[in-house]
Formats: C-alpha cells, sequence, structure tokens
C-alpha cells in the first residue's frame, strides 16, 4: 500500500515546469501564494464559459463518440533491436549512463512487440472503439532513408497489430513520429536541426501510407512536437539530448512544421481520394490561467503561454504563420540582443500558404494547468532561451492534487478552457482528444487508483461540459493503457490503467481499479446519474483489492524463484549470490548468535 499525497509538497508553489526558475526564495514564494489565494477567492465568480466550474454535470457525449487509449512505440514494443529494426535517437540516449532515472532503458519495457494478441484482449475488456499507437520509423526504414533499406518483418508487425485491432472492432489511430527518430539521421544531418529531415519524414510517412492506409483512416503525422523541439534540442532533457538554448527549439519545431505540411499535401494529393482517411497532427498543451484575472499583464502573460505552448504549431497550421506574440517577442529580443534577424525562423509567403489548412483533424493532448504572471526576463544574449522570451512565471495551487509526476497537477476546468480556446482560435476544428491521464510513482504497487478515478472522472466530464459549450470534440484516448517508459523519468511514474511487472520477465499486466471505471464510462457513454456513477467507483474500488492481493502474491512468488534461481543457476554471477543471499543471511546468522551470546552473559551475571 501507499500514501496517496494530495496536498502539495513544501516547494510546489514553484514555478514547475522545465526550465521555469524555481522559487529563488521561499519568502517570495509565501507572497505568491498569498497572491493566489486571494485571486482564487476572485475567481469563485468566474463567468468565462457562464458555467460553474465546480459542479458535476450529468449526460451523456454525443453517440458515435469514440473511447480509446494509447501508447507509443518505443515507450511499450521493447525489442529495440529484434528483427532487423536500427537504432533510433532514443535507444542511444536511454543507453548512455546517467540520462534517465536509475538508467532505465526501454529496451524490452512492456514487450509489446511479441504481446499483441494480449494487449488487444485488454482493449476489448475496456471495450475501447479505438486505439492510438505509434509507428517506429527505424523498425520500418533502418536507418531512415528509404532508398537504403525496408525491413519487411518491421510492416509485418504493424500489419499483424492493425488486423488483430480491426478484427476486433478496435479503430487503429496511428501517430508516425513518437519522438523516435532513427539515430542515423542524427548523426548524419543533426536530426531536426536540419531540413533534409522533411524528405526523409515525407517518405517514411509516404510508405506508411502505401503499405498500411488501406486499413488506417486516422493518421497523425507527430505527437507533442512542442517536447521534441524544447526537451529535444533546447533543454537536453529527451534525446538526443542537445542544449542548443534560444535557438534550437525554434528551428527544430521550423522543420517538424514544414515536414508536417508535406505529409499531409503527399496524402491529400496521392492518397486521399483512394483510402479515404484523415490527416492530422496532435498538439500538447497545458492550460495557462492569469494569476490575476484583472491584471491586464497576467491576462496578456497566460495567453502567451499558452501561444508559445499549443499556439505555437496551431497557428501556422490553421493560420499560415507563428502567433504574432511569438514573432514580437522574439523578434524584440533578438534586436536587443545584437542579432540582425530574429531567432524565430520566418515562412515565406508560398510556405505560409502550403502550410495553412493541413490539418483534418486535430489531436489534443492535455494534462495539467499553470497560473501565470508577468515576469520581465532580462534579454542578455547570453541567457536566451525560449523560457525566457516568454517573459512570464508559471505557479500551482498548493491545493491540486499532485498524485504522481512533479509537473502533473489535477485541474479538470483547464481542460475545458483550453477546448475552448481550441474552438475559438481555430476555428472549430474536428478534434480528437489523444492524450489525458495521470501517473503514480513506481513505488506504490497500488491497484486500487483511486486518484486516477477521480482524475478520469472530472476531466473527462470537463470535456463534456466543452462539448455542450459547442468543442467540436469526437473522441478521448486515455493515456495510457499500459504502465510503460516514461522518457527520462524511466519506469518511475506508471501512468498505465493496467499495471505492468517490470521486474518479471514476462511483463505481466493486472488491472487497476480505474480499468472497471473507464469501462463504465465507456458502456454509458457518460455519466448516467450520481448514484449509478458512485456506485461504479465504489464496485471499482472493491475488485481492486482482489488484484491487489493477486499481484502481492505474484510479487512474494517472483522473489522467491528469483532466490531459487540464485541457489541453481551455476551462471549465477557471484556478485548477486553475495548481495542477495550471503549477506542477508551472515547478518541473520550474526544477530541470532549476538542475542544468543548475550543472553549466556546475562545468565552468567545473575
Ligand atoms: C506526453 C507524451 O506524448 C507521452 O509520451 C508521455 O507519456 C506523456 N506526455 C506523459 O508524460
Amino acid at each position: 500500500m501507499c500514501v496517496h499525497r494530495t496536498g502539495a509538497e513544501p516547494d510546489s508553489d514553484c514555478a514547475a515546469g522545465s526550465g521555469v526558475p524555481c522559487c529563488p526564495a521561499v519568502a517570495i514564494s509565501v507572497c505568491y501564494v498569498f497572491v493566489l489565494v486571494l485571486c482564487l477567492s476572485s475567481a469563485e465568480d468566474f463567468d468565462w464559459t457562464k458555467n460553474d466550474h465546480g459542479s458535476f454535470y450529468y449526460g451523456t457525449f454525443p453517440a458515435g463518440f469514440s473511447w480509446g487509449a494509447g501508447s507509443s512505440a518505443y515507450q511499450t514494443e521493447g525489442a529495440w533491436d529484434k528483427d532487423g529494426k536500427g537504432l533510433s535517437i532514443w535507444d542511444v540516449f536511454s543507453h548512455k549512463k546517467g540520462k534517465i532515472q536509475k538508467n532505465d532503458t526501454g529496451d524490452s519495457s512492456c514487450e509489446g512487440y511479441h504481446k499483441i494478441k494480449d494487449d488487444v484482449g485488454l482493449m476489448k475488456e475496456l471495450k475501447l472503439n479505438h486505439y492510438r499507437f505509434s509507428i517506429s520509423w527505424p523498425r520500418l526504414i533502418p536507418t531512415g532513408i528509404k532508398s537504403d533499406h525496408i525491413n519487411e518483418k518491421g510492416i509485418e508487425y504493424y500489419n499483424e497489430l492493425i488486423d488483430h485491432l480491426l478484427e476486433n472492432k478496435i479503430t487503429p489511430i496511428v501517430t508516425l513520429y513518437h519522438w523516435d527518430l532513427p539515430q542515423f539521421l542524427q548523426e548524419r544531418y543533426g536530426g531536426w536541426q536540419n531540413i533534409s529531415m522533411v524528405n526523409h519524414f515525407n517518405e517514411f510517412a509516404n510508405l506508411c501510407f502505401e503499405r498500411f492506409g488501406n486499413r488506417i483512416k486516422y493518421w497523425m503525422t507527430f505527437n507533442n512536437p512542442w517536447s521534441v523541439a524544447v526537451e529535444g534540442y533546447e533543454t537536453g532533457e529527451h534525446a538526443p539530448g542537445l542544449r542548443l538554448r534560444g535557438t534550437g527549439a525554434y528551428k527544430a519545431a521550423h522543420h517538424i512544421i514544414k515536414a508536417h505540411a508535406k505529409v499531409w499535401h503527399t496524402y491529400d494529393t496521392q492518397w486521399r481520394a483512394k483510402q479515404k482517411g484523415l490527416v492530422g497532427i496532435s498538439l500538447s498543451g497545458d492550460w495557462g490561467e492569469p494569476v490575476d484575472i484583472t491584471n491586464q499583464k497576467d491576462i496578456e502573460a497566460a495567453e502567451r503561454y499558452v501561444q508559445f505552448y499549443l499556439g505555437w504549431f496551431a497557428t501556422p497550421i490553421f493560420h499560415g504563420d507563428y502567433p504574432q506574440v511569438m514573432k514580437d517577442f522574439i523578434g524584440r529580443k533578438s534586436v536587443q540582443q545584437g542579432l540582425g534577424t530574429s531567432r524565430l525562423p520566418s515562412f515565406s509567403p508560398q510556405e505560409k500558404s502550403y502550410i495553412k489548412g493541413t490539418c483534418d483533424f486535430l489531436g489534443v493532448g492535455h494534462f495539467t494547468t499553470r497560473y501565470i504572471t508577468q515576469k520581465n526576463h532580462p534579454s542578455a544574449r547570453s541567457s536566451s532561451s525560449y523560457f525566457t522570451d516568454r517573459d512570464l512565471a508559471e505557479l500551482v495551487d498548493p491545493r491540486w492534487p499532485d498524485p504522481g509526476s512533479e509537473w502533473l497537477y489535477s485541474v479538470p476546468w483547464g481542460f475545458r478552457r483550453l477546448l475552448n480556446f481550441v474552438k475559438s482560435q481555430y476555428g472549430n476544428p474536428m478534434i480528437y482528444v489523444t492524450e489525458n491521464g495521470v501517473s503514480e510513482k513506481m513505488l506504490c504497487t497500488e491497484l486500487c487508483d483511486d486518484w486516477r478515478i477521480q482524475y478520469f472522472k472530472d476531466y473527462t466530464n470537463e470535456m463534456l461540459k466543452a462539448i455542450k459549450d459547442g468543442v467540436n470534440v469526437k473522441g478521448y484516448t486515455a493515456w495510457s493503457l499500459l504502465d510503460k517508459f516514461e522518457w527520462d523519468e524511466g519506469y518511475s511514474e506508471r501512468f498505465g490503467l493496467y499495471y505492468v511487472d517490470f521486474r518479471n520477465k514476462n511483463k505481466p499486466r493486472y488491472p487497476k481499479a480505474s480499468v472497471q471505471f473507464y469501462k463504465r464510462i465507456i458502456s454509458s457513454n457518460g455519466f448516467p446519474n450520481q448514484r449509478e456513477v458512485e456506485n461504479w467507483r465504489r464496485k471499482a474500488v472493491e475488485t481492486c483489492s482482489t488484484s491487489n492481493q493477486l499481484l502481492a502474491a505474484e510479487e512474494q512468488r517472483s522473489t522467491a524463484a528469483n532466490i531459487l534461481r540464485l541457489i541453481h543457476d551455476p551462471l549465477t554471477s557471484h556478485m548477486e549470490m553475495v548481495t542477495e543471499i550471503v549477506v542477508p543471511t551472515v547478518c541473520t546468522l550474526s544477530i541470532l548468535l549476538s542475542a544468543v551470546f548475550l543472553m549466556f552473559l546475562l545468565r552468567r551475571r545473575n
């Protein structure tokens, strides 16, 4: 059992998120919290959508609403070097010491590559309408360059997965790029820093349309390009681990947007008429709420936060160019830094019209919210970065629940606001929610995840309210189907509906309580009434204690099996033997002997 933190850690009013200076002084934090509390009391009367954001809405989703769960190739497949797969930047990055928590890697992860049938079985149990997964580029094209070599074994794997999903009436939704760039392209060209990626990616996408397009009707070019650009090329927390502050992220994003547009046009001109599918992109975005809703500077800072996040990619794709506020801020800072041109690249008029409108539906990945206040950052050239370009500070309310990942606070009302923002900014596009969910820390072997039930319940309810507001949401994807490799956090954060026992080589899956709850939302297509929804929750938590016991028993069994293996296996390393058997045995014996000796001494004294 583990303790679920509902409150905040002492420092959790800090500006969270990558790269933002975190609470330089406790005194400042205290002030911020004070201001925040004041603002929150005034926030009670928000009239932003003429609806009280605290109340729960009982009702159902539109008929045909699609419910799903998601995964990505590197996070779940494992089989990193099997059947002719090439290396990806994540294979190489995770094998470098010190990059990932506990030096974990995705080498075997959930062994999804070998468990198609099992995993589709789990999806059936949930009665999912769709499953979102990604295709590993280096599994299909080992070097990333199509003319080099196509790996037919990789094609076979995805064929099998797709066919099995369709046989079970689960619609596949495919992401072409969920961060696993072929390593060769990184080494030879510098990856997304280089414009040549546009053509290589287009060839890969074209191959996927050719081989899988008769069965795939929903394509997404990129998943969360914000992370690729910022964490891959600006902060270096993610592969390929480059720290090109102030320029790297903008350049990577520029090429990604062009690559996205090119792939959309390829589909549009070569495949659409025959295959009749849709091509979109999955963008992630936190919501940014002004700390003080009566302060114009905070309002503008919050707007900037969202524009620099989701707007950075969505605005070119829907309107043809970067958000004006990005052009203004980065341009002005670049001039102050003595640069001849803006660090934000620009699109030519031809490029603008080529990029504009290249989105048949928008994928939205959303997890959390921040309070935002205006904060000027000096424009010194040495400190230039994506983060300082925004001139703002991020804050969180210490009362927001944060059960798992440090950055993930549960703020359901932010979801509705983000969805309404998309509607009003980009002409009410068709939306598929591609990621939404919450994690827990690794140490919790806890299947009774009532905080995840609460998260899903409240976030999907805010989505329902957004649909009532007129937002065109067609589907929802819970993130994620399984616990899996969580990038730089390794296996220390678990997002799954199903628990995966990573210590067991077979990677068995166990349902968490949230499986039962999500299943009910799906079968009722919403929330019928309070009594029933409370009942679902009660039943889900009841059944999970049995699964918890099963898991505990299984863990004991595997510990015992490991000890036996150590005793019997002649190849057992000497070190393992020493640390796992000899040391504990010697310690126990010494304690026993000392106790006996002590008793003997005491007796003699008497
Ligand atoms: C977004 C990423 O796309 C996904 O791969 C990751 O698991 C989630 N964020 C949670 O961190």
